[in-house]
């Protein structure tokens, strides 16, 4: 199938292919204005040598987990540099001739790389298309980047560092801000092999954006997912059942809970609903890297948790999860429900 890209640049369009038509949605999007505040998480507090300003980061990121499956981080470390040169090779890979793009494609059995548009995965049930083209593979514990661009493996190799480190501290605090030891959710997800997964979204203006959709709502499977975009807004979350329009403080990291977390928390800190919306001026780029346990890793809510209630998930291999998930159809029953 063509790209995405190709669809728009081929042709003036000023409307869109019917298989790219969904029912509209008629929970509109709420633009949040002063009256919300998006949870922001100042991650250099959580190193501070002063206890309060620990403590209070530590309870900032339990609030952000459990109120909403979201936050921002800022004071994160990750130079804008890197970030910058990433989205400008990533731009160049969606620049390359298809076929040259679709030459990436791999089929291993476990890491598979995927340059794809119209699709989520492969669900041949899916209805509709999907308003992206993407490109996906995982980076860690093995790594699949393409090797072109040229410099494009040693900058996903060193966000990919970067990330991990990040997502290992920030499970650090929300292990803490559950009452659980720091290293709790490291260790109970083995993440020294943890599975890391990079994606780049890439969402060419759309004639009728409110008729189609770049991703329709889900929940992620893993423990955190981090997102990047280049300035162009289309990130939305749901909220005590409205759909939330997410605007980056520049230089921020948006970060939200996973499945594998409201798990392992018991179903304290739930999975957020999210989606990607279009807009009919501008491209947007998103670049994700999806943070989950060890493949092998039999995830199951905490057990100091289980003094007080009684486990609210059954226990099943992350490898097994995200297979679940990726085989099941759209709009089934959310692959975290199997478990309860
Ligand atoms: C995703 O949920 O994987 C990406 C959403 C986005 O591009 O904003
Ligand atoms: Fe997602």
């Amino acid at each position: 199938m063509a790209s995405v890209k190709t669809l728009v640049q081929s042709e003036n369009l000023k409307s869109i292919p019917s298989d790219y038509a969904h029912f509209k949605d008629n929970e509109k999007s709420i633009v949040a204005g002063p009256e919300v505040s998006l949870p922001v998480i100042d991650f250099s507090l959580l190193s501070s040598a002063n206890p309060d300003d620990r403590a209070k980061v530590i309870e900032d990121l339990g609030k952000a987990c459990e109120e909403w499956g979201f936050f921002m981080v800022i004071n994160h470390g990750i130079p804008e540099n890197l970030t910058n040169a990433l989205f400008d090779v990533c731009n160049e890979f969606f620049d390359m001739p298809e076929e040259e793009k679709l030459q990436f494609e791999t089929k291993h059995p476990l890491y598979p790389v995927m340059v794809r548009s119209g699709t989520v995965c492969n669900d041949s049930n899916q209805k509709a298309l999907f308003w992206r083209d993407y490109l996906r593979f995982f980076v860690h514990p093995e790594f699949h980047c393409p090797n072109k661009p040229k410099e494009f493996s040693d900058l996903v190799l060193e966000y990919s560092l970067r990330t991990r480190d990040l997502a290992r501290k920030l499970l650090g605090g929300i292990s803490e801000s559950l009452g659980l030891e720091e290293d709790y959710i490291e260790k109970a997800t083995e993440l020294d092999s943890s599975m890391q997964i990079f994606a780049a979204n890439y969402y060419p203006p759309c004639p009728q954006p409110d008729l189609a959709i770049g991703i329709p709502p889900h929940t992620d499977p893993g423990l955190l997912t981090f997102l990047l975009q280049n300035g162009v807004g289309g990130l939305e979350i749901k909220h005590d059942g409205k759909w939330f329009h997410l605007d980056a403080i520049p230089g921020s990291i948006f970060v939200n809970t996973a499945d594998q977390l409201e798990i392992i928390s018991n179903g304290k800190y739930k999975s957020v609903w999210h989606r990607a919306v279009l807009n009919n001026k501008k491209t947007r780029i998103s670049l994700v890297v999806a943070n989950g346990p060890s493949p092998d890793t039999i995830v199951t809510p905490a057990s100091p948790l289980l003094r007080e209630n009684p486990p609210a998930y059954g226990p099943m291999k992350y490898r097994e999860y995200v297979e679940v998930q990726r085989s099941s159809r759209l709009n089934q029953k959310p692959t975290l429900d199997q478990l309860k």
